[in-house]
């Protein structure tokens, strides 16, 4: 008895509803451009859609994996490892390791208006990284290496910031890049001293 009730006043509902929908008079012009917004939103969702499944454009972590346990023993993100480094294509390759509740190595110094290629892990929880004028947003998860290349416009200390919590810390894991004109940048003195992409 109950139900039956409720059954008729929800039918009731959705028939004023609709009669009021039926009711509104929606002028020409607005029709005119709620149709072209719809199928602005439509081609893009589209072209999302194709990317995804024909292109394989997927997000730039999940694509590459690593051990996050044994960083330490890997001999890419081996801690002296991490940095910049120049491979012999004159790449710019920078290893960077998140960890809780820092990036690693702490400091940095890469050249502007430069091509940079930026290799990112955890080595414990997910992370993220965001530099702020840049195109460098990205989620660090473990387990995986999340490759990005970006540029940096002009010279300056640019913030690096975790944007995914990642425990009590999160909110003072940063850390800074330095960003110096590209005349007056040098290759790390370190390189090519070591490296994985040296011929040992
Ligand atoms: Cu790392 Cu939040």
């Amino acid at each position: 008895m109950q139900i039956d009730l409720i059954k008729q006043q929800c039918e009731q509902v959705v028939r004023d509803f609709l009669t009021q929908l039926g009711a509104i008079h929606v002028d020409r012009l607005e029709r005119k451009w709620i149709t072209i917004s719809m199928l602005v939103i439509g081609l893009f969702v589209g072209i999302i859609t194709i990317d995804a499944f024909f292109h394989g454009v997927n997000p730039p972590s999940k694509v590459e994996t690593i051990d996050s346990a044994s960083l330490h023993l890997n001999k890419e993100f081996a801690e002296d490892n991490l940095g910049v480094q120049v491979d012999e294509k004159g790449n710019i390759i920078i290893r960077m390791v998140a960890g809780r509740y820092s990036f690693f190595p702490k400091h940095i110094a890469v050249p502007a208006e430069t091509q940079l290629t930026f290799r990112w892990v955890s080595m414990d929880v997910l992370h993220g990284v965001h530099i702020p004028m840049t195109n460098m947003s990205t989620m660090i998860v473990p387990g995986y290496v999340a490759e990005i290349t970006t540029t940096f416009p002009k010279p300056g200390d640019y913030p690096v910031l975790c944007n995914e919590y990642c425990g009590l810390g999160h909110n003072h894991m940063w850390s800074n890049i330095s960003v110096i004109a590209k005349e007056d940048w040098t290759v790390p003195a370190k390189f090519p001293a070591k490296g994985a992409t040296n011929n040992e």
